[in-house]
């Protein structure tokens, strides 16, 4: 096997930040350096203040002091950063595409390929490259047929190596893995680059937890995985809407059926819907897939995950609004939580950014309030969409960093991440300062009932009748 020292990562986002730092730290022999054309972005992970670092994850911060400037290095200078290493690992981001064939399906592998033709160029040594980024099946066939062609007598190996962590517990997901999965050729050569990048988490994982596969196999793995989690969110917001109906109670309901051994307590919790980048995204992807091969079934059977998640958030504001007497315009309506789940400051498809574009299409006021999230990233989610004007959003959308204060003279809050600290904010002060009847919408159920009723509230949590 050869022995790793080098290690260069292309994109410095949520999966290469966190994944390279946890592999510095549990790697003290081998130099990692990771490289970014986005100047900001690197700046603030070189910044000395750790509390400006691009990404918010519990424990992120300390590794990157213990290991920054040691063997860790953050860096725009790409081509230094790939001549350099042996192993590259390309983390870019892959956007499902908003142009021309796929739109709005099918991943969009520029940044892919872009990285791919840049090795090519700039490689004079045998590298081994990583797919890290989650891909299409098939991506690899592609990045190799780049990589052969750049005339440089240069020997490639490409494996798949799709990330599985999960944003707000990326740390502990690295250090705990449930497993790894490295995909790559039966050549012995292949074979050789497998136990090379296996030999890396071999530093603190146990080598049962390491699968190795052929590349397709990694590579839709990924995919799937995605997509069956999704999909759990998916069936138990459905069943939320039937527990509205009924006496039944979502909880009772996600209880009872998660005892079951065979169906398991995790991912069973009812919410305004799933956000992320990656869940919509990769069932997209699969869903292209499917149809591309003229599966016509199995693409209309993934896609309905990603439809229903639709509706439970257009269900949500529905509810909102006909509760608050049908109309929201000029009311005042206080936001908790713009990420789209605890413990991470991104947005990307956060329930949040739906809910209050819909809101702000009644003219209601709006008050955002998120521990983590910054009053530029709240617009330029908003301004994204193109709904309306940054001026009229700027307008109708104030962002504020006191939650209890936000409450006065509101007509209703919204919970729509389900950040601890709301647990114990002073509900009684805020109830006191509120309109009343005040309203409060719980898509995270969040907050207990009895308590919230108690109080006085005219209290909603999602699968509750
Ligand atoms: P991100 O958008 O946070 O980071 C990507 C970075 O790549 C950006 O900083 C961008 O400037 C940089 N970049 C783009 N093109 C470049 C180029 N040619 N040269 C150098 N840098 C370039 O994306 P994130 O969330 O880290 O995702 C990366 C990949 O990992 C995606 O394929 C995603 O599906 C996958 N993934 C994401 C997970 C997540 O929780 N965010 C989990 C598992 C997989």
């Amino acid at each position: 096997t050869r022995k790793i020292t080098k290690i260069c990562c292309i994109g410095a986002g949520y999966v290469g930040g966190p994944t390279m730092s946890v592999i510095a730290k549990k790697c003290p022999e081998i130099t990692v350096t990771v490289v970014d054309i986005n100047q900001e972005r690197i700046d603030q992970w070189n910044d000395s203040d750790l509390s400006k670092l691009p990404i918010y994850e519990p424990g992120l911060r300390e590794i990157v002091q213990e290991t920054r400037g040691k063997n860790l290095f953050f860096s725009t200078d790409v081509d230094k950063g790939i001549e350099e290493a042996e192993m590259i690992f390309i983390s870019v981001n892959t956007p499902t595409k908003t142009y021309g064939k796929g739109k709005g399906q099918a991943a969009d592998l520029k940044y892919v390929e872009l990285c791919a033709r840049n090795i090519a160029k700039i490689a004079k040594t045998d590298k081994i490259v990583v797919e890290k980024s989650t891909l299409p099946v098939r991506t690899a066939a592609a990045i190799k047929s780049i990589l052969d062609n750049s005339g440089n007598g240069v020997n490639f190996e490409i494996l798949s190596n799709p990330e599985f962590l999960a944003e707000g517990t990326a740390i502990n997901d690295l250090f705990h893995a449930d497993r790894v999965l490295i995909g790559g050729d039966d050549t012995p050569s292949g074979q050789e680059a497998k136990d090379s990048l296996s030999s890396i988490y071999e530093h603190w994982l146990p080598k049962e937890r390491i699968l190795q596969t052929n590349v397709w196999s990694s590579e839709l793995s990924k995919l799937v995985a995605n997509a069956f989690l999704a999909q759990r969110v998916s069936s138990i917001n459905s069943i939320s809407a039937l527990c509205e109906k009924t006496d039944a109670n979502i909880e009772e309901v996600s209880k009872a059926i998660g005892y079951d051994s065979r169906i398991g307590p995790k991912f069973l919790n009812a919410s305004v819907g799933f956000g992320g980048s990656c869940f919509q995204k990769d069932i997209l992807n699969l869903v292209y897939i499917a149809r591309s091969f003229g599966l016509q079934e199995v693409a209309d059977y993934w896609e309905q995950v990603i439809i229903l998640n639709d509706y439970q958030k257009s269900r949500f504001v529905d509810h909102m609004i006909t509760t608050l007497y049908n109309t929201v315009a000029g009311k005042k309506i206080v936001i908790y939580g713009w990420a789209f789940k605890k413990d991470t400051n991104d947005t990307r498809e956060s329930a949040a950014i739906y809910v209050v574009d819909a809101l702000l299409e009644e003219n209601a006021e709006i008050t955002v309030y998120d521990p983590q999230v910054s009053e530029n990233k709240i617009y330029a989610d908003l301004d994204y969409l193109d709904t309306r004007s940054p001026e009229e959003n700027r307008k109708l959308l104030t962002v504020t960093d006191e939650p209890v204060k936000a409450a006065m003279e509101a007509h209703a809050i919204a919970i729509l991440t389900e950040w601890d600290e709301f647990k114990n904010l002073d509900w009684q002060d805020i109830y006191k300062s509120m309109l009343k009847p005040a309203f409060v919408f719980d898509g995270r159920r969040l907050l207990n009932k009895e308590t919230m009723d108690g109080i006085g509230f005219k209290y909603y949590k999602i699968g509750q009748k």
